[in-house]
């Protein structure tokens, strides 16, 4: 039912540093942009491949308390795989975020961890071919092009239930929980959900303190793409988890939206093949 992550949003205070950051440092391109009804610069889209992008709002305010927190429930980061992530991190450092270094987690990846403009935290993977990550595939991935960046490996979310969160994305998305990793001291620290081959949603036990603020620079929401709208509007209603029924956005792209148990927004997309997405 659900293809992809399709996108990730985030509101930023400030696009020119935003811009500088994604595009200049870690190399997305910027594809299109999309103006509101009165017809002022609302989105910018940047491509980081084929079919795959990051979303970015004007107008966002910069909040301390909204980034990254272990115990902060929702958003917690998104991941990005590369080929080669010494690269990518000496890239990074080039333009400035002296921040980059990569290190071997505890799932074996090379890891390179930064912060955008907004303090929101990004990483960049490399995968071990002996991690979980790389047995979980069950079909080889499409041959990307051969490109610094090859797509959104995984969006994190810190949740307050995870038997909640595992209801939401499992039983009624349907995605396959895939594996488990412990922290250092062996307690249950995160779960790993399959959406397709190389894309997770990653799912961080914990999480008490809730933070509100819609104008608040930082995650907006997350894009999954569908084959038929009205099938997974449908599936969302039986369990009374639609938000916005399907309309045909701006892009001509049909879509609807929903949330998960911790209340972060999921925007559904059947792309048209009218829309700048698929044309770009
Ligand atoms: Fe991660
Ligand atoms: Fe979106």
């Amino acid at each position: 039912m659900i293809k992809a992550i399709a996108h990730q949003a985030l509101t930023v205070s400030n696009m020119e540093a935003s811009l500088r950051f994604y595009c200049e440092a870690a190399g997305l391109v910027k594809a299109f942009e999309i103006h509101d009804d009165d017809d002022k610069p609302w989105i910018v889209y940047l491509k980081i491949c084929d079919n795959q992008f990051v979303e970015l709002f004007y107008n966002g305010e910069k909040d301390p308390n909204t980034h990254y927190a272990s115990d902060l429930i929702g958003y917690h980061h998104f991941c990005l795989e590369v080929d080669d992530v010494e690269a990518a991190a000496a890239r990074l450092r080039e333009h400035g975020i002296t921040e980059a270094k990569v290190s071997q987690g505890l799932d074996m990846n090379y890891s390179c961890w930064v912060h955008d403009p907004d303090g929101n935290a990004v990483e960049f993977v490399q995968y071990h071919p002996d991690s979980v990550h790389t047995k979980s595939r069950v079909s080889s991935n499409q041959a990307k092009e051969a490109n610094l960046l090859k797509g959104i490996a995984h969006m994190a979310f810190v949740t307050k239930d995870m038997e909640k969160a595992l209801h939401y994305y499992c039983d009624i998305l349907g995605f396959k929980e895939v594996f488990e990793l412990p922290d250092e001291q062996g307690n249950p620290w995160l779960k790993y959900l399959h959406v397709q081959d190389g894309q997770f949603i990653e799912l961080f036990y914990g999480g008490e303190r809730s933070y509100h603020n819609q104008r608040a620079a930082g995650f907006a929401h997350y894009c999954l793409e569908v084959a038929d709208i009205y099938q997974v509007a449908q599936l969302l209603e039986q369990h009374g988890i639609l938000e916005v029924a399907p309309t045909q956005g701006k892009d001509f792209n049909l879509q609807c939206w929903s949330a998960d148990p911790d209340g972060n927004k999921i925007e559904f997309m059947q792309i048209d093949s009218r829309s700048p997405q698929a044309n770009c």
